[in-house]
């Protein structure tokens, strides 16, 4: 496990067909999608493309209407406690830490579900249940290390820092010792020192062989770091490839920028309300323009993805 052998990939997780409705709205169409061992994966796509229902459908937190999804091949059933027994782990887009808990203490709480300690031996706090409990403490430490929190330990976890609490939200995720690890927008509300740290943590997970797939809408995060890239347009992908092969498709500029192209989904729409706004525009100007904001008809991608920071 310490050094590297001639490794053959394995298929860590397979999606294939999946398909997530909410009443008359699909918000995930029939998506595949493969993590190899080993693999760096990045999932991106503008707000509201259905990345994180992608997520949760993977993680049993969302029965998907269609599809399956198998961790090193075997099919996963949709809770998600026994997705996380199977060895997938998860952050959250909306930080989900126990506030008023030690740091420790949320880490400590993600290893459950690998100690074997029932609850009469908790609760009688026998010699096994004490041997496991250092064990879990050694581990935890030895996480929390692992994310440079080690001496805010004792911390409550609403004292610290946004970067931070991300940070622990990866450690406690990593306490369940899984073998492929899901984040949701691990630098959002991140500085750019932070987000170059967390770029190497990502780095050195993969290292201790956890396959990783991530949602981020930090575009030069996501090329540096992963092998491959999928990009979700409404619910469907749209391309994937490597960083270079997605950086180089101009359908995928297209959709972060709001530009129809040929096929895109809901370009039919668009195109009207483009064709509205041009006959707007070829008004007599003799009124001053009274749309709040509206300072022109460049669409020069400004302002258009409504991101607070999150680069292309
Ligand atoms: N539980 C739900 N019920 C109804 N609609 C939902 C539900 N969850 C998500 N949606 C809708 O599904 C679509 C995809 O949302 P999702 O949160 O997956 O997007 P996203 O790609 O993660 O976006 P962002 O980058 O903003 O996080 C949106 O239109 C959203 O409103
Ligand atoms: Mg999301």
């Amino acid at each position: 496990m310490t050094t590297m052998t001639t490794t053959t990939t394995t298929t860590v997780l397979e999606a294939s067909g999946v398909t997530m409705r909410f009443g008359g709205l699909t918000a995930v169409r029939s998506v595949d999608l493969t993590v190899n061992s080993g693999e760096i994966v990045g999932l991106i796509g503008p707000n509201g493309a259905g990345k994180t229902t992608f997520f949760n459908c993977l993680t049993g937190l969302y029965v998907p209407t269609e599809g399956k999804v198998s961790y090193k091949g075997t099919v996963l059933p949709a809770k998600p406690h026994l997705v996380t027994d199977a060895g997938i782990a998860r952050t959250f887009q909306n930080i989900r830490l126990f506030a008023n808990m030690t740091v420790l203490e949320n880490v400590l709480v993600g290893r459950h579900t690998r100690t074997k300690e029932g609850l009469w031996s908790a609760l009688l706090r026998g010699p096994g249940f004490k041997k496991a409990e250092a064990a879990s403490h050694a581990r935890a430490m030895e996480l929390l290390e692992f994310i440079g929190l080690a001496h805010k330990a004792d911390h409550l976890s609403r004292n610290l820092p946004y970067g931070e609490q991300r940070k622990l939200e990866i450690a406690r995720a990593l306490a369940s010792e899984p073998g492929l690890l899901l984040l949701d927008e691990p630098t959002a509300g991140m500085n750019p020192q932070e987000t170059r740290a967390a770029e190497e943590l990502v780095f050195a997970i993969r290292d201790q062989g956890i396959a990783v797939l991530v949602i981020e809408h930090d575009m030069r995060f996501i090329f540096n770091l992963c092998d491959r890239v999928a990009v979700l347009v409404q619910g469907e992908k749209l391309v994937e490839g490597t960083s270079e092969v997605v950086q180089a498709d101009e359908r995928v500029v297209a959709a972060y920028l709001g530009t129809p192209f040929e096929g895109a989904p809901g370009a039919a729409e668009v195109a009207e309300v483009e064709a509205a706004e041009a006959e707007a525009a070829a008004a007599p100007d003799d009124a001053p323009s009274d749309t709040p904001g509206a300072t022109g008809t460049g669409n020069s991608g400004t302002s258009t993805t409504g991101s607070e920071g999150k680069s292309l």
